[in-house]
């Protein structure tokens, strides 16, 4: 199985969504159906602005010096996620919704003939038969009372990855952080909790598939 890890948290210390993804990276490692993580540390990696280069530069056929640069950087982000067989992407609410470099990652991979397409039935998304985990985490409460109506995060990515084409998404929170130390414990213990579910899970799923494979091999 091959990962691809968007690291969306903005903080170079203590950063929980983090350190949850690692903690399903770990697990996932231990279990040897991993071939291969790569990272996006989304701080690190020089994205552009939406601008008109940036709109010209991702439309085909288009070219010049700026825009070449901006749409390889885009094919090298779409090339990465084409080739995963499962997307990670952990990420701090920031304002209900989602960080702001997380969404210039979003303008960059949304590219049309690459990851969705055009079609008479409407957009289709190209990026199917892949699994996507998005582990956030978030200040207040957002599984119940009126917060609920506010996230606009969880909701907002699986939406956007369903339209690419990929259909199963979980999304696991880890909320309360900033309210008490005692909530804060149990937050990071119940998105723990769910993420060694889901390895289990993805370690069976993983397995079955291999069998299969070897199976229509022989
Ligand atoms: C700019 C900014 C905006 C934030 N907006 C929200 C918000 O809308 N709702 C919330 O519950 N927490 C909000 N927070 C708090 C973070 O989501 C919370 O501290 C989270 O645990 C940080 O995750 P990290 O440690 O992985 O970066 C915000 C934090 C920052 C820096």
């Amino acid at each position: 199985m091959q990962i691809l890890h968007v690291d969306a948290s903005p903080k170079t210390e203590s950063s929980v969504s983090r350190f949850l993804a690692n903690h399903l990276l770990s697990s996932l490692d231990a279990s040897s159906h991993v071939k291969q993580t790569v990272t996006h540390d989304l701080r690190a990696l020089d994205l552009y602005e939406v601008d008109d280069d940036f709109i010209e530069g991702l439309r085909r056929g288009t070219t010049g010096a700026r825009l070449d640069k901006i749409r390889s950087k885009s094919d090298a982000l779409v090339d990465d996620l084409l080739a995963c067989d499962l997307l990670l992407i952990s990420t701090p609410m920031h304002n209900f919704s989602v960080p702001a470099k997380l969404k210039l990652w979003i303008d960059h991979i949304a590219r049309a003939g690459r990851t969705f397409k055009y079609s008479e039935s409407g957009p289709k998304g190209l990026l199917e038969g892949k699994r996507a985990i998005i582990v956030v985490s978030t200040g207040g409460i957002y599984s119940s009372g009126p917060g609920q109506k506010r996230n606009h995060l969880g909701p907002y990515l699986t939406s956007f990855l369903n339209f690419l084409g990929i259909t199963e998404v979980s999304v696991v929170y880890s909320e309360g952080l900033d309210i008490s130390e005692e909530l804060r414990a149990r937050g990071i213990d119940n998105a723990k909790a769910e993420l060694d579910d889901i390895t289990s899970h993805l370690g069976q799923d993983h397995q079955s598939v291999a069998a299969n494979e070897s199976e229509n091999v022989q």
